[in-house]
Order: structure tokens, then sequence, then C-alpha cells
């Protein structure tokens, strides 16, 4: 399956690790049903973004947050050169040891680093660096992704998580119904089983999902710096564009008709040759059940409507959190949920069904547990949410134009 915000945890550079410090956590564990299984799942992702096995054999690999290190033992069991993982969560951390100390195959012993990745300093380059759900858009975290680029060695690869704010709407609705039936007053525990009650009928229309949903609610709704997690492809390029070339993604939603020939000096284009890609798919990313016919032009006005519904849901959240008047937060909220739906309608009479929806559960006045759990167009309504992209950098000279 892609994968989806559901399935994949993906959070902000400073405020989350606070946020699994002090709650001694680190949701993201794959319930691993057989390692091979596992190891399938990454070599599709790697294969996809233009790393089938032997390009990490002997190469120097480095992982930046690796969580619980189960993803780890893939890149470790092709036996790259050397593999550094760049880990600052205790529980993290021992999680990564446990994993190693019960895997028993063939493997490089990874240089595991329990540092932040601002901390974390090298005069090495990488022909290999794995960064997933991780980095979002906020200032300090867009210089991290710099950081990243700046680490790749000529020819070498880079692996980033990307979220399209198209991908991101269902589950910053969910995030928005979350903060109204959380109470703070409750235990950690407690707010953890209230909203995996009202979740998990939403979650198990999943097929694939390899968290529990207890991890996704810590992950996802629990966490306070959610919302900061939307990272569209825009910034990543305006961040290592000049020096990156974009390769593949995962969904793959680029097709290249180029004649190889014309792909010389400014012809390659690799990155604007994705974004317009990305421009012209913003409908893809809404619903992963779902696959459209890629736009003839660019939609800029589509795209545009779910980034002011990102930018509603965090001005309403503010005024939530700050004990403030909402009403005007809450109308902008449903106004960029209409213009949605008015959209969607276009595209999909299902999905414009499950926004309208949404509209009238976000209009009740007090909302009900029940009548989130309950929803029965929205509930299985999941983005294309975590969307992998790969990068290179060119042997010599500068990636773009
Ligand atoms: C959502 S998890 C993703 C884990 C893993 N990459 C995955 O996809 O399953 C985010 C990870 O970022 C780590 N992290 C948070 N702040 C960090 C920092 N400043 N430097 C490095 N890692 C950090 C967290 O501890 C956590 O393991």
């Amino acid at each position: 399956m892609v994968s989806t915000l559901a399935d994949d945890s993906i959070h902000s550079a400073g405020g989350h690790l606070q946020y699994y410090r002090q709650h001694a956590i680190s949701p993201v564990h794959y319930r691993v049903e057989h390692i091979d299984s596992h190891f399938d799942r990454r070599d599709s992702l790697y294969r996809s973004l233009g790393l089938p096995p032997v390009t990490f054999r002997n190469a120097r690999v480095i992982e930046i947050a690796p969580g619980s290190g189960q993803n780890s033992l893939y890149v470790a069991a092709c036996q790259p050169a050397s593999y550094d993982l760049v880990e600052p969560n205790p529980t993290g951390l021992r999680d990564i040891e446990a994993a190693y100390r019960a895997f028993d195959r063939p493997h490089t012993a990874p240089r595991i680093h329990p540092v932040t990745f601002q901390d974390f300093e090298t005069s090495e380059r990488f022909d290999i660096m794995l960064c997933e759900n991780w980095l979002g858009s906020l200032p300090n975290e867009v210089r991290l992704i710099g950081k990243l680029a700046s680490l790749v060695a000529p020819g070498g690869t880079l692996v980033l998580t990307m979220v399209p704010p198209s991908g991101f709407f269902a589950n910053i609705m969910r995030k928005l119904f979350a903060l109204r039936l959380d109470d703070s007053k409750l235990s950690f525990e407690d707010r953890t089983d209230r909203l995996v009650d009202v979740f998990g009928p939403h979650l198990s229309t999943i097929a694939n999902m390899t968290r529990s949903h207890r991890d996704w609610v810590h992950d996802c709704m629990l966490n306070p710096h959610y919302l900061d997690v939307a990272l569209p492809l825009e910034t990543i390029l305006d961040t290592v564009g000049h020096e990156l070339e974009a390769l593949a993604s995962l969904p793959r939603f680029t097709l290249d008709w180029r004649w190889f020939k014309a792909l010389t000096g400014e012809g390659r284009d690799f990155n604007g040759h994705m974004l317009a890609a990305y421009r012209r798919n913003v409908h893809n990313f809404v619903d992963y059940r779902r696959i459209f016919a890629a736009a003839q032009d660019e939609d800029t006005a589509l795209n545009t409507a779910f980034l002011r519904f990102h930018a509603a849901a965090l001005v309403w959240k503010k005024a939530f959190l700050d004990g403030a008047d909402t009403t005007a937060g809450a109308a902008a909220i449903t106004a960029t949920l209409s213009d949605i739906a008015a959209a969607m309608k276009l595209v999909d009479s299902d999905i414009a069904a499950a926004v309208e929806e949404a509209i009238a559960v976000w209009a009740e006045p007090q909302l009900r547990p029940e009548q989130v759990r309950d929803m029965t167009k929205f509930a299985a309504l999941f983005g294309r949410e975590t969307v992998y992209i790969s990068f290179t950098r060119p042997r010599h000279g500068r990636a773009d134009v």
C-alpha cells in the first residue's frame, strides 16, 4: 500500500522529541509479522526510489532519526561499508539496541550516535542518507534539510519524506476533531484510550497498516506538534534544489517521456519536471484508495485551498489552546472546507461527500466522540500523506538551473 499518514509517523524537529521524552515513548513500532515481509516492504520502497540492494553494499550510509531501528535492519543486512544512526530519543535508542540484539542475519553493525542531528558533527560525506518521517517546514527544520543535503557525497543519494498539503488534509481534520474531544485533565493513558476508541474504526479501514492504533494516536493525535509536519515539495526544492536533483518518488507521480539525449545541461531539469508533475496531481494525494488522471495544467487553485485549510487549522488550534475566542477561526475552517468540497466535487463525488460530512460534524456545537467515531463517509478517507522522494548530488557541478 502507498503509505498514508495513518501508517507512518512524522514530526517536527524540536518539540516532538520533548513530547516523546516526557511520556517515555517512541511510537513508531512496526508490527512485524515476519522479518521477510518487513524486508520486502523496505526493498520495495528503496528500489522504487532508485536504490536496489546492491547500491547499499559497501556504501557509506547514514540514517537520521531511525526511531525503533526496525527499518535500519534491512539496510544493515545489505552490508554497507559503514552505517551511522543518529537518534537522540532514549526510548528509541533502547529499541534500536534490542532490535540488533535479536537480529541474527549477517549485517554491518551500525555506529549509533545518541545525539540530535543539530548536534551531530562529522567531516564525512555519505553515499546514501536516509531521513524519513521527521522534518516538516518550520524554519529550523528546513535548515536541517539543508544540513542533510550538505552531507551527501558527489553521486550520492538523499531519501526524504514530504507531506503534501492535499495528502495531509484528512488527518488535519482528524487532529482538529481530536483537539476538541481531548481532555487534558485525564491521564495520558485515558486520553489515549479515548482517542483510540474514536479513531479505531477509521484506522481499521486501512488494510496494510503496520503500526498499532495506540502508537498512531500518540504520534499524531496527541502529539502537540503534529500539524507542523506539513512539507510541500516546493519547500524541499527551494532548500535543496540548487545542489541536488530529484531522482524518484513513491508514490510515483512523475512520468518522464523525454528523450535521454535531450537531458544535458539546462535540459536535465529533473526538479522542474518533478514539480510540474506534482502540481498536476494535487488531487491524487487526497485519498490513498483512488487514482485519477493527472490534470492538464498545474492545479494551483486546488493546492492553495489545501494550504489555506492547513493555515486555518493552525490559527484555530492556537486560539483554542489559548482559551481565546474561536468563532472566527472555526468559521474560517468551515469556509476552507467548503472550498475543498466544491473543488473535489469536480474530481470525485465520494471524496466531496466525505468533506461535506466533515463540515457537518465540525459544525456540532458540543462535539461528542461517537459523532466522529461513527462517521460513515469520512472514516475511510486517508491521504497519500507520506511521500518518499530521493535526490542525487550530481557528480560535478550544480544540479539546477
Ligand atoms: C516519527 S519518528 C520516525 C522514526 C523512523 N524514521 C520511522 O520512520 O519509523 C521521528 C524520529 O525523529 C527522532 N528525532 C526527533 N528529534 C530529533 C533530532 N533533533 N535529531 C534526530 N532525530 C530526532 C525521534 O526521536 C524519532 O525517532
